[in-house]
C-alpha cells in the first residue's frame, strides 16, 4: 500500500488497524515509526518480524500523555519524573522499571522498559484513538538507516506495515535520547534528540553503561546497527579522502573541493540541530549512488553533534 497523507480521517484508520492487533508506520518529531499495540504481544511480534529485528531488542512504548506513562513504570525516582515534566512530549526515552502489565515482548525480558511521549500532532492522535501505549521502533530493518520520511519507510519495509501514515519530513531527524535510572543513577544510554547538556542541567552528570553497570543494558548498543548499504569512512577533513566517481561524500558545513559520485552538506550554516534534522536523509541518498565508499566528515561533539557523532561512528563500525 502506498503512504497516505495523515489526514484525520486517515489517522483514524490508522488507529483502527492497531486496535484490531496490525501494524502502523507513523511519523514521530525523531524519526517514523513501526506501531503496534503495546499490549498485544501477536501484534509487536509482528514488528520485529517486519523488521528482521531478533527478539533481544526491546521496543519503546508511546505514550500521549504523562498520566498515561505512569500507569507503565512500577517505579518512578525523583529525578526521572523532573525529566518527564521538562521534556515530554519531545526527544527523550525514560529506561525505568516495568509496570506488570507491559508485556515481556516490549521489553525483551528485561524488568525495566522504555517509554517517550512523542511531540508529534500525528503521533499523539493516533496513540489517543487507539487507546493504548503504541510500541514502535524506527520503521527501518533491522540495521538499516532510520526513515525521516514515509517513502524511506516504504523503501525499507515495502508491504510489511498495515498502512504508512505520510507526516511529512520529521522535524529533529535523530532517535529519542535514552536515559535509564540505574541504583538511582542517571546512565545515558543513546545521545539523541535532547542534547545531553541539556539533561544535565536538571538531573546532573550522566553516567555511562559501563560505569554503571555489567551487562549489556541497550541491547540495540550493538555495535554496528545505523549502518547505510555501503562502507562508510569517517574522517577529519577532506584531505583525507579519495574522490573519484566511486566515492560519495558527507560534509558537514562546507561542500568538498574535490569531486565525488555525489556530495551532501549537513548545515552550510555549521548548525548541529540541522546537521542532525538532515542526517539520515542525506545518508540516504548517499546510499543510492552505488559508490563503494561515503566519506563522512566528523562533526564537533557537543550538543546534537553527540547523536551525530554517535550515528556516524556506529555506521563505520568504529
Ligand atoms: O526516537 C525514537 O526513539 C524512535 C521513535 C520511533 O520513537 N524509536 C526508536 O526505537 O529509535 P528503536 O527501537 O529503533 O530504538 C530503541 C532503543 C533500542 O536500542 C533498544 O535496545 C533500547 O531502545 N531499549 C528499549 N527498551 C530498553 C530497555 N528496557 N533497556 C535498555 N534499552 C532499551
Ligand atoms: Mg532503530
Amino acid at each position: 500500500m502506498k503512504p497516505l497523507k495523515a489526514t484525520p480521517a486517515n489517522i483514524k484508520r490508522a488507529a483502527a488497524v492497531i486496535r484490531r492487533g496490525g501494524v502502523a508506520a507513523f511519523p514521530t518529531e525523531t524519526v517514523y515509526g513501526l506501531g503496534a499495540d503495546g499490549f498485544n504481544p501477536g501484534a509487536c511480534a509482528r514488528i520485529f518480524e517486519i523488521k528482521k529485528r531478533p527478539r533481544f531488542d526491546p521496543l519503546i512504548l508511546h505514550a500521549a500523555s504523562l498520566a498515561q506513562t505512569k500507569k507503565l513504570f512500577s517505579k518512578i525516582p525523583k529525578p526521572a519524573l523532573k525529566l518527564m515534566k521538562k521534556f515530554w512530549p519531545g526527544p527523550l526515552t525514560l529506561v525505568l522499571p516495568k509496570a506488570k502489565i507491559v508485556p515481556g515482548i516490549v521489553t525483551a525480558g528485561l524488568d525495566t522498559v522504555a517509554v517517550r511521549v512523542p511531540a508529534h500532532p500525528v503521533a499523539l492522535k493516533l496513540i489517543k484513538l487507539s487507546g493504548r501505549p503504541i510500541a514502535a521502533p524506527s520503521a527501518n530493518l533491522f540495521g538499516g538507516l532510520s526513515p525521516i520520511t514515509a517513502r524511506h519507510v516504504k523503501n525499507q519495509l515495502g508491504n510489511g506495515p498495515d498502512i504508512i501514515l505520510d507526516g511529512g519530513k520529521t522535524r529533529v531527524g535523530v532517535e529519542s535520547t535514552i536515559i535509564a535510572f540505574l541504583g538511582g543513577k542517571p546512565v545515558l544510554l543513546r545521545p539523541g534528540g535532547v542534547a545531553v547538556e541539556k539533561i544535565e542541567r536538571t538531573v546532573g552528570k550522566l553516567f555511562t553503561p559501563s560505569g554503571a553497570a555489567k551487562k549489556p543494558l541497550a541491547p540495540g548498543g550493538l555495535k554496528k546497527h545505523y549502518s547505510p548499504a555501503v562502507k562508510l569512512k569517517l574522517i577529519n577533513n577532506e584531505s583525507e579522502a579519495r574522490p573519484g566517481t566511486r566515492s560519495a561524500y558527507l560534509a558537514f558545513s562546507k561542500r568538498p573541493l574535490g569531486k565525488y559520485k555525489k556530495a551532501e552538506l549537513l548545515s552550510a550554516k555549521g548548525c548541529l540541530r540541522e546537521a542532525a534534522a538532515n542526517l539520515f536523509k542525506c545518508l540516504h541518498s548517499l546510499e543510492k549512488k552505488g559508490v563503494e565508499v561515503i566519506y563522512a566528515e566528523r562533526v564537533p561533539c557537543h550538543g546534537l553533534g553527540r547523536a551525530i557523532m554517535d550515528r556516524l561512528k556506529r555506521a563505520s563500525n568504529e
